[in-house]
């Protein structure tokens, strides 16, 4: 017979209601509001955790060598959900901050050299969605050395990222060259033609100075140049054909195929924005919290924080997408056989 199952034993109550231990108590003097601090820090760490959880399942998927076209709304849900979480996440600072700077004095030195600096969940959260690989070699060692000997063990080496998972993803895009077709030359084309046509434009306009002109056609140029970018190899980031495909999905969104694939790239943007966020929303709870002060994990608080923020990015290709857009009427148009594909073809 199944055996009940009940509320307490089910969600193990006594293990997380009994896991708050106020050290400002066992130093003699008890300190209100870090009973707020700590229950504030383990619901992110649990928040964390179920991030991990939808992350994992997401990359399973990715990690194929072909994506199975039935889990990507699937794959958007669970995304979805990530995003969600991160703005609840955003929000606990609301609630953190009803607590003073002179509240937390009365217990920050109990804590020191405890820092969120040493959250592993947090790290290899940054690992898992790909922020971590454009962290500079100082941040990266800075960063490892907050973690225990254990823990450096577990967080060393190369895990797969929510961005490889992306990029091999949009690679694998068929569309980008379909017979005779190829989406680099014809869009490479469109370009060509709007920007001599802009430059024309600058040249024979009626109004403008010759230093105005060598201004704009200075612009053009640079914008130019900007847009042939995108058709030269990449060092770092994601490839060029991972980037073209990106592209594509964004002009041809409205063709029925490629609608969860741009849901998917917005949604991979928006966790992008909601990572950065949550760290400036963290910082910006610091600065009222603590002033210029050292962080209680020991680094330069504010300057190191700003520092990490600069390196949070995880699809800056993705962020960046629309300077490389162009109004619809200038589109490349695509043959019709690649039309057909790209529909569902109801009758
Ligand atoms: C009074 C509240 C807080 C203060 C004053 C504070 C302060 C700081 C400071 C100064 C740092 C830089 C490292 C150091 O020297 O300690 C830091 C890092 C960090 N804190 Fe907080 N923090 C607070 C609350 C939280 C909460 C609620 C969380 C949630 C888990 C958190 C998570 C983190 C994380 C993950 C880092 C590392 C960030 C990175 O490497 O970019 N902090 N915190």
């Amino acid at each position: 017979m199944k055996k009940e199952v009940y509320y307490p034993e089910y969600l193990q109550l006594d293990r997380i209601l009994g896991a708050q231990s106020l050290e400002s108590e066992k130093n003699n003097h008890v300190a209100h509001d870090e009973m707020l601090f700590i229950i504030v820090h383990q619901t992110l760490e649990l928040w964390m955790k179920q991030i991990h959880f939808e992350l994992d399942s997401v990359l399973v998927e990715f990690q194929k060598p072909t994506l199975d076209d039935a889990q990507t709304s699937v794959l958007h849900h669970r995304l979805q959900r990530i995003t969600e979480i991160q703005k609840l996440m955003a929000n606990h600072f609301d609630v953190l901050e009803t607590m003073t700077p002179l509240d937390f004095l009365d217990f920050r030195d109990d804590l020191i050299p405890a820092s969120g600096f040493q959250s592993l969940q947090f790290k290899q959260l940054e690992k898992k969605l790909g922020a971590y690989k454009n962290h500079t070699d100082e941040m990266r060692s800075y960063s490892r050395s907050a973690l225990r000997e254990e823990e450096r063990d577990q967080f060393e080496g190369d895990v797969f990222s929510l961005f490889d998972g992306v990029e091999k993803w949009l690679e694998r895009n068929p569309f980008l060259s379909w017979q005779n077709y190829s989406f680099e030359t014809s869009f490479k084309e469109v370009i060509e033609t709007m920007f001599a046509k802009e430059k024309d434009l600058i040249k024979n306009h009626p109004f403008l100075e010759k230093e105005q002109k060598d201004k704009e056609e200075k612009n053009i140029e640079n914008m130019y140049q900007s847009f042939l970018s995108i058709f030269k190899g990449r060092s770092s980031g994601l490839s060029k054909e991972a980037f073209l495909s990106a592209l594509f999905i964004h002009f041809y969104r409205d063709h029925p195929m490629l609608h969860m694939p741009y849901q998917i790239l917005r949604v991979l943007v928006d966790i992008d924005q909601n990572h950065t966020a949550w760290k400036q929303r963290h910082l910006s709870m610091v600065r009222k919290m603590i002033g210029l002060k050292m962080g209680t994990g020991g680094s330069s608080g504010q300057k190191y924080l700003h520092v990490s923020i600069a390196q949070s990015c995880i699809f800056p290709e993705l962020v960046e997408l629309p300077s490389y857009m162009i109004s619809r009427k200038n589109l490349p148009s695509l043959p019709s056989d690649i039309s057909t594909e790209l529909g569902f073809r109801w009758r």
